[in-house]
């Protein structure tokens, strides 16, 4: 998958992606994230991107023809995206599900806003889709779009090693994920659940439906509705 990402701070999004599975993902060519300076494709050569809103009132906004130019030169060169997405708090909510469905894809764009937001207009003519990762702002989308990335990146088939293990995480099957234990079996007087210990699968993994349930009952009942 190929996951272009348009920034006006584009060295927010360096380290994230430089370890760990994301890191093994681009070796292992499944994942390829490129990140671009937005002050590319600015209208002159101050870097200018942004500009004061029409209508008056604080905060700058994002303006067209950077944005519109940026996304044309790379549709042009990298063929048509299959998801041009806009990171906004006014955006819908990043679930499990919308990451399930977007590492099915072959090229995303996300693009990063800052300051009061972009021109509207962009999002009328590009953008397929506007997600919020919470209901809080952050300073600017990069972080968004690193959480998104993240989350989309480790499903993409082969990326994890057990292929199992992301079926397994909270969230796939609208569960929460049970407790997990490690060596030693007694740490500071809590033992680990005996029937861990026991080596038979089939009453660990009810054992591990049951605790999965319990867990999404007290914590989070509004996924059992
Ligand atoms: N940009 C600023 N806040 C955001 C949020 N909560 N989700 C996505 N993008 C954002």
């Amino acid at each position: 998958m190929r996951i272009d990402i348009l920034s006006a701070v584009p060295e927010l999004l360096n380290s994230p992606f430089e370890h760990s599975i994301m890191k093994r993902a681009q070796e292992r060519g499944l994942l390829n994230i490129q990140a671009h300076s937005l002050r590319k494709w600015a209208i002159n050569k101050h870097g200018q991107i942004d500009d004061y809103q029409y209508g008056g009132g604080a905060g700058m906004v994002m303006m067209c023809e950077p944005l519109a130019n940026a996304i044309d030169e790379l549709q042009a060169t990298h063929g048509k995206y299959d998801e041009i997405i806009f990171v906004t708090p006014d955006g819908k909510r990043f679930e499990q599900k919308d990451a399930n469905t977007l590492s099915l894809k072959n090229s995303i764009l996300i693009i990063c806003g800052h300051y009061k937001g972009i021109d509207q207009r962009i999002r009328d003519l590009y953008v397929t889709s506007e997600i919020s990762i919470g209901d809080y702002v952050l300073s600017g989308g990069e972080l968004a779009a690193a959480v998104i990335i993240d989350a989309v990146g480790r499903i993409i088939p082969g990326v994890l090693n057990d292929e199992t293990s992301a079926l397994t995480d909270s969230f796939q099957d609208n569960l929460l994920a049970p407790p997990v234990y490690s060596r030693p079996a007694a740490f500071r007087g809590l033992e680990v659940p005996p029937v861990l210990l026991t080596g038979d699968p089939k009453k660990v993994d009810a054992w591990r439906q049951e605790q999965a349930l319990e867990r999404t009952k007290t914590r989070r009942p509004d996924l059992l509705k």
